[in-house]
């Protein structure tokens, strides 16, 4: 398969430290930053509004989306905002209620296909850092890189419990290891685009990295590596 030289993609599991290393690694590149797991977040969102928590069948969900306007805007220095109806979600999105419930949206296979669309198109954007679950397996198979981060279920809780509005007051580090567990299992178990390292990614243990060197070993890698 040819290479798809302005791509490189990051993919893992919640709270792997995914968003923070690709908006980084995106900065040093001078590439596009997107970020998938938001555009799945805001269709959850646009649901739980329409129908609630417990009205949240695929049949509804699938039926919303020609109903709804996702849009990520162009604001200049390689930075795109969401804007779900026109209106910047971007807060709301990180909400606990929203996470509950993101990946029995991102299972439906109508949801993956119309968001997947919208994600290929960021490829005339000129260079672009894409993170998410399925961008080295599905979205972009011919990506000129590919990472799979990783970090064991304690880090992770920690880092989720550190970003302030992301958990249920009262949560600790159990009940939100226990909270990513379960969504992990869900992404990973689903028959459409499960989460899972490509055969070619490069896997990062990131459990005992700080950001920069996370950082640090994705950029050196792209820009010092073979085209
Ligand atoms: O990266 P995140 O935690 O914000 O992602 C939210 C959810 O969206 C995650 O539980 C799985 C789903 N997702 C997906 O299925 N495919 C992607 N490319 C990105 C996210």
């Amino acid at each position: 398969m040819a290479c798809r030289k302005n791509v490189v993609a990051i993919d893992g599991p919640a709270a792997s430290g995914k968003s923070t290393v690709a908006a980084l690694v995106a900065e040093r590149l001078g590439a596009t930053y997107v970020n998938t797991g938001n555009m799945y977040r805001a269709v959850t969102l646009a649901a739980l509004r329409r129908f609630g928590d417990a009205g949240l069948s695929e049949e509804d969900v699938v039926g919303m989306l020609g109903d709804i306007e996702l849009e990520y805007t162009n604001v200049g220095d390689g930075a795109f905002a969401l804007k779900l109806d026109g209106e910047d979600v971007g807060m709301e999105i990180r909400s606990p209620e929203v996470a509950k419930f993101v990946s029995k949206v991102a299972a439906m296979p109508a949801v993956r296909e119309w968001l997947v669309k919208k994600q290929r198109a960021f490829a005339d954007e000129g260079t672009i850092v894409m993170e998410g679950r399925d961008i080295g397996t599905v979205v972009f198979p011919d990506a000129k890189r590919k990472f799979f981060l990783s970090a064991s279920p304690e880090v992770r809780a920690k880092r989720r419990l550190a970003q302030a509005g992301e958990c249920v007051d009262g949560a600790t580090i159990s009940s939100v290891a226990k909270e990513i567990a379960e969504r992990d299992k869900r992404d990973m178990e689903r028959p459409v685009s499960p989460l899972k390292k490509a055969d070619d990614a490069i896997a990062v243990d990131t459990s005992d990295m700080t950001i920069d060197e996370v950082v640090d070993f994705i950029a050196d890698n792209v820009e010092g590596g073979a085209t």
